[in-house]
Parts: C-alpha cells; sequence; structure tokens
C-alpha cells in the first residue's frame, strides 16, 4: 500500500505561485469580520449618529429655596463696642472665626485654610496689607461680611447678627496691625450704611415651597367653608343637580369655578366647558345641554364663584 504522501493544508509554494489561491483562505476570515462589524453597527444604530453633549445646568433646578427663619428684634450694637472692644467680645469672635472662618482663612488668619486651597484668587491671608478688595478698614470688612464678594469665592454673613460680625472683625484684626477706627467712620460710614445702633425688626421667613403649601392649605379651607356647604344644602337645585348628573369630578367643577372665577359671559362659559369637559370635572354628556339648562349651569356656578370674597 502506498503511504499517502502527507501534504500541507497549505501549500506556499502553490500560493506563491497563484497568489489569487491566498484569497480562498483567507475569505472566511474577511466574512467573519464583517459580520461583527455589522452586528455591532446593528446593535448600536440608534446612538450612533448622536452626539455626547456635556450636561446643561439648568437653572430652574438650581433653584435654592430660602431657609426657613425666625424673625425678631434683633438688638442695637453698642457702637462703643466697635471702637473698643471688650476682651469678652474678642473671645466671641474667636470663637465664630474658628467656626465660620478658619477653614478658609486658616487658624491664624493666613489665608491657608484646607478649603480655600483651590480659589482663586486664594482667601485672604489677613497679615499681608497688599490688594484687598473690599480693603482694610473696619466698615470695609464689615461691608465684605455683609455683602461677600461672591464672584471671589467669599461669601456673605449676613445671617450673622451684627455685633457678632463686629466681634469677629476685631478677632481677625488681632491678626496684623490694622487701620483705627475712628468716630467719624463708626457714625458717618459704618452706622450711616448699615444703621448697627438700631434696634432692628426681621419678619418670619419660611422656604417658597412650604408657603405654597400653606396657601394651598388656606384656600382648600376656604372653599370647605363657603363652596362646599353651599354645595351641599343646594343639592335640589337644578344647576346643582346638572352638576351630579353630568360632572365625573363635582368637587373639580365646584373648586375650578371657586378659584378661577367665571365668564361675565355665558356663551363663553359653554364654549371654555366644550373645549375640555373632563379636564373640568365633567362628563362629556354635558354636551348636550339644552339651552335652559346650561343657563341653569351658568347661574349655579356664578353663585359658586361668588362666594369668594
Ligand atoms: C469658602 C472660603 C471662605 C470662607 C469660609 C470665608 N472666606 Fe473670607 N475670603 C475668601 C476668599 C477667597 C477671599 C478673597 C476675596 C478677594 O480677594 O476678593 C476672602 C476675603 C476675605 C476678606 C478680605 C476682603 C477684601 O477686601 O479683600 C475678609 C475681610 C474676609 N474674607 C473675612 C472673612 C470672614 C470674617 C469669614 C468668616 C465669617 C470668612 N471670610 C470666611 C474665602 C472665604
Amino acid at each position: 500500500m502506498e503511504k499517502r504522501r502527507f501534504e500541507y493544508e497549505l501549500n506556499f509554494q502553490e500560493i506563491l505561485k497563484n497568489p489569487v489561491r491566498l484569497f480562498g483562505w483567507v475569505f472566511p476570515i474577511f466574512i467573519m469580520i464583517l459580520l461583527a462589524v455589522g452586528v455591532r453597527y446593528y446593535m448600536n444604530v440608534g446612538t450612533m449618529g448622536v452626539k455626547h453633549q456635556p450636561p446643561v445646568n439648568d437653572s430652574l433646578f438650581a433653584f435654592q429655596d430660602v431657609a426657613i427663619k425666625r424673625g425678631g428684634v434683633i438688638p442695637p450694637v453698642d457702637l462703643k463696642l466697635v471702637k473698643e472692644p471688650t476682651q469678652e467680645l474678642i473671645d466671641k469672635g474667636r470663637e465664630l472665626y474658628d467656626a465660620n472662618c478658619s477653614s478658609c482663612h486658616g487658624a491664624q488668619g493666613n489665608g491657608d485654610g484646607a478649603a480655600g486651597t483651590n480659589l482663586e484668587p486664594a482667601p485672604r491671608n489677613f497679615s499681608d496689607k497688599e490688594g484687598w478688595t473690599n480693603g482694610r478698614k473696619f466698615v470695609d470688612m464689615y461691608k465684605t461680611l455683609e455683602e461677600g464678594i461672591i464672584q471671589n469665592g467669599m461669601a456673605a454673613y449676613e445671617y450673622l447678627k451684627p455685633e457678632d460680625r463686629v466681634a469677629i472683625i476685631h478677632y481677625t484684626r488681632t491678626f496684623d496691625e490694622f487701620p483705627e477706627v475712628t468716630d467719624e467712620e463708626i457714625l458717618l460710614e459704618l452706622d450711616a450704611t448699615y444703621g448697627l445702633s438700631k434696634e432692628r425688626v426681621e419678619s418670619n421667613q419660611i422656604p417658597v415651597k412650604l408657603a405654597i403649601k400653606k396657601v394651598v392649605k388656606e384656600f382648600d379651607e376656604e372653599f370647605d367653608q363657603t363652596a362646599k356647604s353651599f354645595w351641599e344644602n343646594s343639592k335640589s337645585e337644578t344647576g346643582a343637580q346638572l352638576i351630579s348628573e353630568n360632572a365625573h369630578d363635582p368637587v373639580k367643577v365646584l373648586k375650578t369655578f371657586f378659584y378661577s372665577g367665571i365668564s361675565s359671559d355665558q356663551s363663553e362659559f359653554i364654549e371654555t366647558i366644550s373645549l375640555a369637559p373632563n379636564s373640568l370635572g365633567f362628563r362629556s354628556t354635558v354636551l348636550r345641554l339644552s339651552e335652559a339648562e346650561w343657563s341653569a349651569l351658568y347661574d349655579y356656578l356664578t353663585r359658586v364663584a361668588n362666594l369668594r370674597g
């Protein structure tokens, strides 16, 4: 038996003589690559053409509600303390400084607090007399605390009591030599601008969200006390009966006209209801009312609308 000649599957000598044959070997691989690319394209076809854009900061969502704050009488500042602080005041200033300011300005006032490392300009080094934005006078520093230097990362501290701000400023002034405080500055600049020596009355403040809730609650109470009882005591009237028969949500019908009022023109009233009966609480059967029934309904709802003072 003739021994079978061992043959290489790929005969390179052959291929070199006839390179087109190489294509036959590569072809299945070629098809597989094409297929893989195709599948990948197909899976991503929905997002391929979509550009990735950085998220937009919508100012609507950046809205910050005001804090809840109890109003009250803010005691006047003894102007003598502005000129000559007591040790007690300076100690209080240190406490407040450590709690509110040292994170940026550093415990020694060198502007090297951990929270300020990324700020540009850097937090003020109180020992450096150069380049102050508002200035180093007492009244300038008071202004800085009142208004902040927002664009440079220095927040406003207007929520601190005036006397506390005076205390903090006096403490920061212990870090270095500062311009002396004169009577003129106190009276003509500080007190004239910020009214430190006057008692101030601040009203209570609540967040807008809470205020809306309260208003809605008040509206609902008003509705319950007037329109709802009117409705319950007048159910035998034609207008009320028409609402019972033609509304899927009678209370909604009543509330709509109680809150929003009613057109002084009956045909306009009919038109409004006919345009969107369901969203106003009616069923579409309301569209089949006779002329007289529309009038009865209009009269009844006009009385509901007039219940609001
Ligand atoms: C979040 C960091 C931060 C905190 C907290 C902070 N500051 Fe500042 N402060 C700054 C930065 C930044 C500047 C520099 C602003 C500039 O040069 O315009 C600055 C500047 C100042 C200045 C100099 C203003 C001027 O005229 O150049 C004063 C005074 C000051 N701060 C006081 C305070 C006091 C007092 C507190 C605490 C009640 C406080 N800061 C808390 C960041 C901060």
